[in-house]
């Protein structure tokens, strides 16, 4: 079967200025249904660059991304944003006018879901990460850190997407949110065949991964 993506010699190169950055290097392989992914890697090795480059937000400056079987070049990103993928943010990127349940909502509207239902299936995806009734009327500057981080996990599980691509998704939640969050990840993975690429310096997330990949100055290695 096509794999969920194919990476060949995929490059990144930041231009600014004179001094231009490759931010990702020749990157090589693939990705597929069914499995998880944790990428590790220090702080400006390219992990989130990369991420971006899945996520279709930015092409490749060099080489080819191919989401099943199709160059990302030539397909029309902002759907495939829309109903292919969905995206948990480092920073949340939480809509701050919003209630947690408007935010959670909001992607399944996109879709044309009508409001009764998409209100009840962002109800049920709050309730799975844990964010009680009370809280979904409340903004996001009145949750804490890990509250906001939950929501943003509801609101991407939400639409159905079955590839979830993930940056740091528990880096602002304790010992136990995590394995919480990680057990339902896995379980979309295992029942429902999702294909989720997480980065992560979380030992115990990247320890949940079928296959562990390690980004250094740019290059992704398979260890
Ligand atoms: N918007 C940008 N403009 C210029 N350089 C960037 C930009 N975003 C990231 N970089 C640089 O690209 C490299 C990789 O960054 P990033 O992908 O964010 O790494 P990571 O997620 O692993 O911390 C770093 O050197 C970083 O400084
Ligand atoms: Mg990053």
């Amino acid at each position: 079967m096509e794999p969920v993506f194919a990476l060949q010699r995929a490059c990144f190169r930041y231009e600014d200025g004179k001094n231009g950055i490759s931010a990702v290097r020749d990157a090589e392989g693939i990705f597929e249904e069914k499995k998880m992914y944790a990428i590790v890697g220090k702080s400006g090795s390219g992990k989130s660059t990369l991420l971006g480059m899945l996520a279709g937000m930015r092409l490749p400056t060099g080489g080819t991304v191919l989401y099943r079987g199709k160059d990302m070049r030539g397909i029309d990103r902002e759907a495939y944003r829309r109903t292919e993928v969905a995206m948990i943010h480092q920073a949340y990127h939480l809509f701050p006018r919003m209630t947690a349940l408007e935010n959670v909502c909001y992607p399944l509207e996109l879709l044309g879901t009508p409001y009764r239902q998409s209100k009840t299936l962002a109800g049920e995806k709050l309730l799975a990460l844990g964010i009680l009734q009370d809280q979904w009327n409340s903004y996001p500057e009145q949750l804490s850190g890990g509250e906001q981080q939950r929501v943003a996990i509801a609101r991407a599980l939400a639409k159905r997407s079955r590839v979830i691509l993930a940056d740091e998704p528990t880096g602002n939640l304790d010992q136990e949110n995590t394995e919480h969050i990680m057990g339902l990840l896995r379980k979309l993975v295992a029942e429902e065949g999702y294909c989720m690429i997480l980065v992560t310096h979380d030992r115990e997330a990247a320890g949940q991964a079928d296959v562990t990949l390690h980004m250094e100055a740019g290059m992704l290695n398979y260890t």
